[in-house]
């Protein structure tokens, strides 16, 4: 499965509930960046300021570090990719690299989201420094301000984060990302769900879609 959405259309948060669900890995390459990045790793230091400024880490460095994951043996039951593909040449590479190890597609589910609740949300989120849990300022506060609820850890604001990069992340995603849209419903595996509902009427809205597709 693929989750498809705007910067803030919540496909983290809800990514964290359909994975025990449905009982298959969350794979985020926002995570896996900033993952590198924190590691100070060849892939970290180029991605670094690219994704500092909200734009898109070039195609084949996130292409290669998807790819080597998609082989890792968790992978072997299924998965749920969140922020890839991102563009229609990963798109084309990752239906290239499945078909190559006889896996599909099943199911594209599209967070539909307005650009006013993206900004909301993202402005106001913050993340765990140490395990990376996401808070939001008013929606999903930690019970303790300042410190994660999972590990203790100290919450901060995202770099790309600030009113400015979001902005940017928006257009960035109309310029590149938005053809996936019409990209999957083409190829009939698009599912939408709305994106501006709060965190419980979008997973339930999400069950429902997965069990009419008897994916549940
Ligand atoms: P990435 O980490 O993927 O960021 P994103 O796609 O911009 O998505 P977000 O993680 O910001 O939003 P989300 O939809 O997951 O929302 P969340 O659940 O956190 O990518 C970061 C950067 O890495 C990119 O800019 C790029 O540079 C690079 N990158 C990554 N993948 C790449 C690729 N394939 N190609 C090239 N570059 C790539 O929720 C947001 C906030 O809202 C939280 O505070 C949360 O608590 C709150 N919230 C969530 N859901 C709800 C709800 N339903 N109601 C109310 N509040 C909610």
């Amino acid at each position: 499965m693929v989750l498809l959405g705007p910067p803030g259309a919540g496909k983290g948060t809800q990514a964290e509930v359909l994975s025990k669900e449905l009982g298959i890995p969350h794979v985020s390459t926002g995570d896996m960046l900033r993952e590198a990045v924190k590691k100070e790793s060849p892939v970290g230091k180029e991605a670094k300021g690219y994704m500092n400024r909200g734009e898109l880490v070039p195609d084949d460095v996130v292409i290669k570090i998807v790819s080597s994951r998609l082989t890792d043996d968790d992978l072997k039951k299924g998965f749920m990719l969140d922020g890839f593909p991102r563009t229609v040449n990963q798109a084309d590479k990752l239906d290239a690299s499945l078909e190559k190890s006889d896996k599909r597609l099943d199911m594209v589910l599209f967070f539909k989201t307005s650009p006013e609740v993206s900004v909301e949300r993202l402005s106001g989120r913050r993340v765990c420094k140490k395990c990376g849990k996401n808070y939001h300022v008013k929606n999903m506060p930690p019970k303790k301000e300042g410190i994660c609820n999972a590990c203790g850890g100290e919450i901060i604001q995202r770099k790309d984060d600030s009113v400015e990069t979001v902005k940017n992340r928006l257009v960035v995603y109309e310029k590149d990302t938005r053809a996936l849209i019409d990209y999957y419903k083409k190829k009939g595996l698009l599912r939408e769900v709305s994106g501006d509902l709060d965190v419980d009427g979008l997973f339930q809205n999400i069950k429902k879609l997965l069990e009419k597709e008897n994916a549940l």
